[in-house]
C-alpha cells in the first residue's frame, strides 16, 4: 500500500490561520508580534527564503522588517547591529539568515542575539535548554517536523529513529527533538560505515544531508515514516528532496515531499516562535 503524504503546506496554512486569529486578539491587547529579518548579500536561496518568511509574517499580522546589507559587511557592524536590536522593545524576534560571508563568524552572531529573541533557537542557550526539556524557542525545521508527525498522531514513544545528517540546524536538533519525545535515535553521516544497514532499522527516517534523492526503496523499512528535510535544486531548476519519492512512497507508511514539505513548516514554527517571543515579553 502506498504511504500517506504528508503535505506540510497544508498543515502550515491551518497553523497559519490560527495564529492569524491569535495575533488580531493581541493586537486587541496592544501586542504587536514584530520580528526583524537581516540578510546579508544576495544569494537567490536566501532571498527566497527571506521572502516566504515576509510573507507568512503579512498573512498573520506579525510586523516583519527586513533589513538588508551588502555582502562586504563587516562582523562588527552586524554586531552593532544586533545590539540595537536587542535593545529595541519593539522587536520581538531577530534571525539572521544563514549562510554568512566568509568575514563573519557565524556563531559569534548567533551568540550575539539575545536568547529572548533568538527565535530560530540557534542560541547555546536556547540548545541547552532544548537539550534539559526547559521552555525555550526551538530550532523551527526540528519544531515543524515534530508538529507534522504530531499532526498525524503518529507514535514517537519507543521507536527508533534514524537521522541522516548532522548539521547544527536539523540533524543534531531533530534527534534531541525525537529523544525528548522517548524515541531511540541513532544518527548516521558521511563517515557512518554502513548507512542503509542503519536506515533499514528505522521507525521513523529523516533524511536532511542535501543530496538529491539518495535514499530510495532499498534504504526503508516496510511500514517506515520518512521525512525528507532535503532541499536540492536539479540541474533541470526544478526542488527535489533527499529522498527518491516515488520509489520511497511503495514502501513507507507515511512520507512527506518536496517542495510543499518540511519547508513550509519551518516558516510556520518561526512564526509561532516570534508569537512566543512577543507572549513572553509581555508577561
Ligand atoms: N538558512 C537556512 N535555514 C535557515 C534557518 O532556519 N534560519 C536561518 N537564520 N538561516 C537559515
Amino acid at each position: 500500500m502506498a504511504a500517506e503524504v504528508i503535505y506540510g503546506d497544508q498543515l502550515a496554512l491551518s497553523l497559519r490561520q490560527e495564529m492569524k486569529e491569535e495575533v488580531t486578539a493581541l493586537k486587541e491587547k496592544g501586542i504587536v508580534p514584530k520580528l526583524v529579518v537581516v540578510l546579508i548579500g544576495d544569494d537567490p536561496a536566501s532571498k527566497s527564503y527571506v521572502s516566504g518568511k515576509q510573507k507568512a509574517a503579512d498573512f498573520i499580522g506579525i510586523n516583519s522588517e527586513l533589513i538588508t546589507l551588502v555582502d562586504t559587511t563587516s562582523e562588527q557592524a552586524l554586531l552593532d547591529l544586533i545590539e540595537q536590536l536587542n535593545n529595541d522593545e519593539s522587536v520581538n524576534g531577530i534571525l539572521v539568515q544563514l549562510p554568512l560571508p566568509d568575514q563573519i563568524n557565524e556563531q559569534a552572531i548567533i551568540e550575539a542575539i539575545s536568547p529572548e529573541k533568538d527565535v530560530d533557537g540557534f542560541h547555546p542557550i536556547s540548545i541547552g535548554r532544548m537539550l534539559t526539556q526547559q521552555d525555550t524557542f526551538l530550532p523551527c525545521t526540528p519544531f515543524g517536523i515534530l508538529t507534522m508527525l504530531q499532526s498525524k498522531n503518529i507514535e514517537i514513544a519507543g521507536k527508533h529513529a534514524v537521522i541522516v545528517g548532522r548539521s547544527n540546524i536539523v540533524g543534531k536538533p531533530v534527534g534531541q527533538l525525537l529523544l525528548n519525545e522517548h524515541a531511540t535515535v541513532s544518527y548516521c553521516h558521511s563517515r557512518t560505515k554502513d548507512l542503509k544497514a542503519m536506515t533499514k532499522q528505522a521507525d521513523i527516517l529523516i533524511a536532511a544531508v542535501g543530496r538529491e534523492e539518495m535514499i530510495d526503496a532499498s534504504f526503508i523499512k516496510p511500514g517506515a515514516v520518512v521525512i525528507d528535510v532535503g532541499v536540492n535544486r536539479t540541474e533541470a531548476g526544478t526542488l527535489t528532496g533527499d529522498v527518491d519519492f516515488e520509489s520511497a512512497k511503495a514502501v513507507a507508511s507515511y512520507i512527506t515531499p518536496v517542495p510543499k514539505g518540511v519547508g513550509p513548516m519551518t516558516i510556520t514554527m518561526l512564526m509561532k516562535n516570534t508569537i512566543k517571543a512577543a507572549k513572553n515579553h509581555h508577561t
